[in-house]
């Protein structure tokens, strides 16, 4: 294990934000995880766990220890039926898929080019083009600190949501995913419900290889590449709101993306929100709202953490004042000593 002190956390997360951590440290194995937790240099330190980085907002410096996530190994076995996929949680996620499409064990290419590392896909339930994790996930292993358990949880018990599972509420503290289960059914078949995947549809026969090409080529084209301009992907969650004003602003802008969502609920698209009121391209400071996909804020070179957090304001007050739909960040903000909000940090 290499612990570094007073290190910029710049090269671990893809906002590339110019921020420190008090100390940052490796964990190679679940036994590093407990070794870092048991250590009495660092149990008054506030500890983070940190995959790529790829949905954190730092909004200052971390007065704690970031622990990146290093956990390595795959391992296949097989039924009849499926194929079934051991991972541990610090493998690369792009990489896995692409490794698991040329190994013809097709059902995760939907997925393709989603940053991150496996262990991070379940806190969100990483989803894509008509699939979720959920969809592709058989269990999830986690160890808990305290007791250096390691608890095996089946998917039902992570209960999974739109941007959402068990580790972000009842087991967000405490615990580190090591592994990641997946189970790909040996009978494919292609999901091509996505608008954008819709050329594929007309196509007689399709491979996942095709699917996992156009995935990729859709989102080169849209989505700002992390290592050339900052971000952390669509900043704010689409939102679920009651049918009826979702219907009232459907009236006024037929053509507006509206999804069902349930009993008298409906999905708008943030983007399109956030695009109609005016904001593409907005600039605050070094910050801006992506002029392609109106849901990514970017760092165009120099932002500072509040450039984005007051970005992030403004995005949200002028959605509300537009539309009456509040937005939610999908992003996770952390603060000098824990995970914080957009609400709690402009009220400072
Ligand atoms: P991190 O950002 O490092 O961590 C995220 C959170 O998980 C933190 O709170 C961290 O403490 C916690 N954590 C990390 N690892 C563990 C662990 N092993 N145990 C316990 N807690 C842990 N997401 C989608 O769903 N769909 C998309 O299409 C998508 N596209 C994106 C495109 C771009 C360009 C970018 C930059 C991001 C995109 N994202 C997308 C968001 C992001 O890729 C996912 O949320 C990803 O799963 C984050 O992985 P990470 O390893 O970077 O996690
Ligand atoms: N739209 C606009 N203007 C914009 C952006 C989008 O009008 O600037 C419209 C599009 O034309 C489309 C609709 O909004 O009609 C939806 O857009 P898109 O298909 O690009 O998807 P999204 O809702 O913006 C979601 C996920 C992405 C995921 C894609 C593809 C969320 C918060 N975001 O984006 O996930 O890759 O669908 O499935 O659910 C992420 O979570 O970080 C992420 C990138």
């Amino acid at each position: 294990m290499k612990a570094h002190s007073n290190t910029s956390l710049k090269p671990f997360h893809t906002f590339g934000l110019d921020v420190h951590a008090k100390e940052i440290i490796d964990a190679q194995s679940p036994e590093d995880f407990l070794a870092i937790w048991r250590d009495d240099r660092y149990k008054t330190l506030p500890k983070l766990i940190v995959g790529e980085g790829s949905n954190l907002l730092f909004c200052e410096d971390f007065k704690g220890l970031v622990v990146l996530n290093r956990l390595k190994g795959i391992s296949v076995s097989e039924t009849d039926t499926h194929w079934h996929l051991h991972v541990a949680s610090g493998e690369n996620w792009h990489e896995l898929v692409r490794w698991t499409v040329e190994h013809n064990m097709p059902g995760l290419e939907n997925l393709a080019l989603i940053p991150g590392l496996v262990g991070s896909a379940p806190i969100q339930n990483i989803g894509a083009y008509g699939v979720e994790l959920n969809d592709r996930c058989e269990y999830v292993d986690v160890l808990h600190l305290d007791s250096g358990d390691i608890l095996r949880l089946s998917a039902k018990e992570c209960a999974f949501g739109y941007r959402d599972s068990v580790f972000k509420q009842s087991l967000k503290h405490g615990h580190v995913i090591v592994a990641v289960g997946l189970q790909l059914e040996k009978a494919w078949e292609p999901v091509l419900g996505y608008g954008a995947l819709s050329d594929l549809a007309a196509k007689p026969s399709v491979s996942a290889q095709a699917i996992f090409d156009k995935v990729c080529e859709i989102r080169r084209a849209k989505l700002p590449d992390p290592y050339v301009l900052g971000n952390a992907g669509s900043f704010f969650k689409n939102p679920v709101v009651a049918a009826s004003l979702g219907n009232k602003i459907k009236a006024k802008y037929p053509a507006m993306p509206a999804y069902p969502a349930g009993d008298h609920q409906m999905k708008l698209a943030a983007g399109w929100l956030i695009e109609k009121a005016g904001l593409k391209g907005h600039k605050l400071g070094g910050a801006a709202v992506h002029e392609k996909q109106a849901l990514v804020l970017i760092n165009t070179g120099d932002a500072s953490a509040q450039d984005v957090v007051q970005l992030a304001k403004h995005v949200v007050d002028t959605v509300y004042q537009s539309f009456g739909v509040e937005l939610e960040h999908e992003v996770r903000f952390m603060g000098a000593e824990e995970e914080t909000s957009l609400e709690t940090v402009c009220q400072r």
